[in-house]
């Protein structure tokens, strides 16, 4: 399966950064072929020059959530056709920054996922333990959970259709230290059992893949992402760079070739 690199730009950037770092990503990426998936995940308000930006270029466009209806009155939120609209092609469910600081739950999560599979946008639903529920060594629980309940109203994906499930513990997000390979790697067959048992091996090892994210560099990335354990990353702040994206790829290229 092709590997993935997702950079979540969270709130970093003014919609002319944006477009500065995606030209020069763009212009990166050129010869870089198609060995690597790849998807940079701008603000809302960055989508639209995002889309303008990337045309014909190897990068795909991704968002960093959205909600589960298709119209409606709903203040503030963004529907996948909207999305649609504008490009995008993957979005990110579910973010630990979400779920922490604006009180999204499981059954939130697991709306948005239906819905975003319904409207053909491949969804990144991201999983992960605080560093409380790793010292009462809950993690192995809480993920499970938290995955069968966010997929809990989810169809198997189709013929065409790509699942991806983001591990992210949040004590690994922005710290600097992330998840060591052995225990990002338990997750990984944590997540991909509990995938097996909702859709079965088939479509388990064939429509869904699984990322691992936190504090994931350019020196680390090889620890994680390789044939024999994650099929991608998703990143923050060694995303946010042209030259560390760029780096990550390459980093991923060497892992898969
Ligand atoms: P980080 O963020 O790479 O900066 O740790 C990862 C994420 O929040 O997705």
């Amino acid at each position: 399966m092709k590997p993935i690199l997702v950079a979540n730009w969270k709130m970093q950037l003014s919609q002319a950064e944006s477009v500065e770092r995606l030209t020069a990503l763009r212009l990166g990426v050129k010869d870089f072929g198609y060995a690597v998936h790849m998807v940079v995940c701008p603000s809302f308000t960055a989508l639209e020059r995002a889309k303008e930006t990337l045309i014909t270029s190897k990068i795909q466009l991704g968002a960093q959530d959205m909600f589960w209806a298709e119209q409606g009155a709903f203040t503030g939120e963004v529907s996948p056709t909207q999305l649609r609209e504008l490009g995008v092609t993957h979005v990110i469910l579910g973010h630990s920054e979400r779920r922490e600081f604006l009180g999204e739950t499981d059954k939130m999560v697991a709306q948005k996922v239906e819905s975003a599979m319904a409207h053909g946008l491949t969804p990144i639903v991201c999983v992960g333990e605080t560093a409380h529920q790793r010292n009462d060594n809950q993690q192995e629980s809480v993920i499970v959970q938290e995955l069968e309940r966010a997929l809990q109203c989810t169809p198997p994906p189709s013929e065409n259709q790509m699942l991806y499930v983001a591990y992210e513990p949040m004590w690994a997000i922005g710290t600097g230290e992330p998840a060591s390979p052995a225990q990002a790697e338990l997750m990984r067959q944590v997540i991909v059992r509990t995938l097996q048992e909702k859709f079965g091996a088939e479509l388990a090892a064939h429509r869904c893949g699984v990322l691992y994210g936190g504090s994931v560099d350019a020196e680390n990335i090889s620890h994680y992402v390789r044939p024999d354990s994650y099929q991608g990353a998703l990143v923050g702040g060694a995303g946010l760079k042209p030259e560390t994206f760029l780096a990550l790829l390459t980093s991923i290229k060497q892992q898969f070739s």
